[in-house]
């Protein structure tokens, strides 16, 4: 029996989708990357933008060709879509050729509910309302064997106006110290050498432990892992980067110096609205604070152009705080609706034509400020996590550096899985090009 997972979406259910995979190899399951070969299609969704969705349809609508073709296959539907209110129900009946449809807060029910549909012949949809217990020691399944992602939270408390992410994924759970560092000693044993330790707000954790831990502490234990080289974290809201974290970091040999802090707007009145809990003011503060504190380090973000009542005035305080802050690389979001958050409901929402003109305008400056930075490496030799082969080209291989940039370079494979001295040699505005040499060999 073979299965097939699509996954959607952000790190979280990449992650979630590694989980899935290994109680589905416990229970005889075997990965095919062939659509026609398998018996088990589960789609792990997302719904932060339309666009998500729609590509979600997309595939629900090819994938009842297939079930037609080949009855006894299995299909299940899980992820943050089906966790908003309805959509289960609206899923059953728009694509009654699904199986399953689960919830993002009962993943670990997945083989009873396989066997139900399968005994039934029916839908079997399961969402919880409400987030259980944190389920520990679940199989994973790692493709990768080299940087692994650790969950250390889950859920958000933030509820930003424009964002479904709260209503779909809960409130914020930390997961025990002791639990993350005796499964990233196990990741280390295992020959793991880079750690992406996940949560919707990573500044958040600890606070609804017993124990008294906050995320610093958590990178302070981290760090002392022997076999670990590098430990990154996704995501860390701007309003909770406290100075203890950047003395922490600063101090770490291991935590790299790649700061993604979303600021989502330059406007303060729209970021206000946004209810993003911070100014574009104390913004640049934190971001000169790590700078001047962590002088190397890179610096990236997320932006969401024409959230509702965002006049061109808005919008010029986006570019204009791109122009001054210099990220290294952007994120760049047209404002999706999504029903149920506050945003849905505000007034003069943005035409979509405005929408994708500002879109092209921001991505234009942000590409010119991404290859400036970029250019100004040519010359340094910078350490690179040697990842594997290039995606783009195979005959290259592909890493990246502690600043999280992707550097391209030919040579040998055995490369693949150390830590190398690359000299750049040429820069474009999503990769660096490098060079290695034989006598670098560490
Ligand atoms: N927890 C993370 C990110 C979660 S979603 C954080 O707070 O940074 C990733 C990104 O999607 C967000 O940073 C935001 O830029 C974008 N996003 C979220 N909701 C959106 C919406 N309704 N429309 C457009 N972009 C959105
Ligand atoms: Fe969404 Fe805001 Fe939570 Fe991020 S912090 S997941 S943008 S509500
Ligand atoms: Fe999407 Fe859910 Fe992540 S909505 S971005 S998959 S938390």
């Amino acid at each position: 029996m073979k299965y097939l997972i699509q996954t959607f979406g952000c790190q979280m259910n990449e992650h979630d989708s590694e989980i899935i995979a290994g109680m589905l190899q416990e229970m005889g399951y075997q990965p095919t990357t062939e659509i026609t070969q398998a018996d088990l299609v589960l789609l792990n969704t997302c719904c932060v933008r339309e666009t998500a969705e729609n590509k979600i349809y997309g595939k629900l609508g090819e994938l009842k060709h297939l079930k037609r073709q080949k009855p006894d296959l299995l299909l299940v539907v899980c992820g943050c879509m089906t966790q908003q209110e309805q959509v289960a129900e609206k899923l059953a009946q728009r694509a009654p050729h699904v199986d399953v449809i689960i919830g993002t807060h009962n993943t670990h029910r997945l083989p009873e509910l396989l066997a139900q549909a399968r005994a039934t012949g029916k839908t079997v949809i399961d969402v919880w309302e409400k987030e259980g217990e944190i389920i520990e020691d679940l199989p994973t399944y790692r493709q990768d064997g080299i940087k692994a992602y650790v969950t250390i939270m889950y859920g958000c408390n933030n509820f930003c106006s424009y964002c479904i992410v709260p209503y779909v994924r809960g409130r914020e759970r930390s997961r025990r110290l002791a639990d993350i560092v005796a499964e990233v000693e196990r990741l280390a044993q295992a020959g793991y050498k880079e750690v992406m330790l996940l949560g919707q707000n990573v500044n958040s954790y600890g606070k609804d432990l017993a124990e008294k831990v906050d995320f610093a502490d958590l990178l302070a234990r981290l760090d002392r892992i022997p076999g670990i080289k590098r430990i990154r974290y996704m995501t860390s809201h701007p309003r909770d980067f406290s100075d203890k974290l950047i003395e922490m970091i600063a101090s770490s040999s291991k935590v790299c110096e790649h700061f993604h802090l979303p600021i989502q707007a330059g406007s303060n009145a729209v970021l206000k609205r946004m209810n993003r809990g911070y100014t574009r003011e104390y913004y640049q503060e934190l971001v000169a604070k790590i700078r001047h504190r962590i002088p190397h380090c890179s610096v990236t973000t997320d932006l969401i152009v024409g959230f509702p009542g965002e006049s061109d005035q808005d919008f010029h305080d986006t570019l204009e705080l791109v122009r001054n802050v210099r990220f290294d690389a952007a994120y760049t979001f047209v404002y999706s609706k999504r029903s149920g958050t506050p945003a849905d409901k505000m007034p003069n929402q943005v035409p979509l034509s405005v929408k994708k003109s500002r879109l092209q305008q921001l991505m234009h400056l942000q590409n010119k400020i991404s290859r400036e930075i970029n250019e100004a490496l040519i010359g340094q030799d910078l350490e690179v996590l040697v990842d594997g082969e290039s995606k783009t080209n195979r005959t290259k291989l592909s890493g990246r550096t502690r600043t999280n940039k992707i550097v391209i370079f030919s040579g040998p494979s055995d490369l693949i899985g150390q830590l190398v001295p690359i000299r750049i040699t040429a820069a474009q505005t999503w990769n660096l090009i490098g060079e290695w040499r034989n006598d670098q060999r560490s």
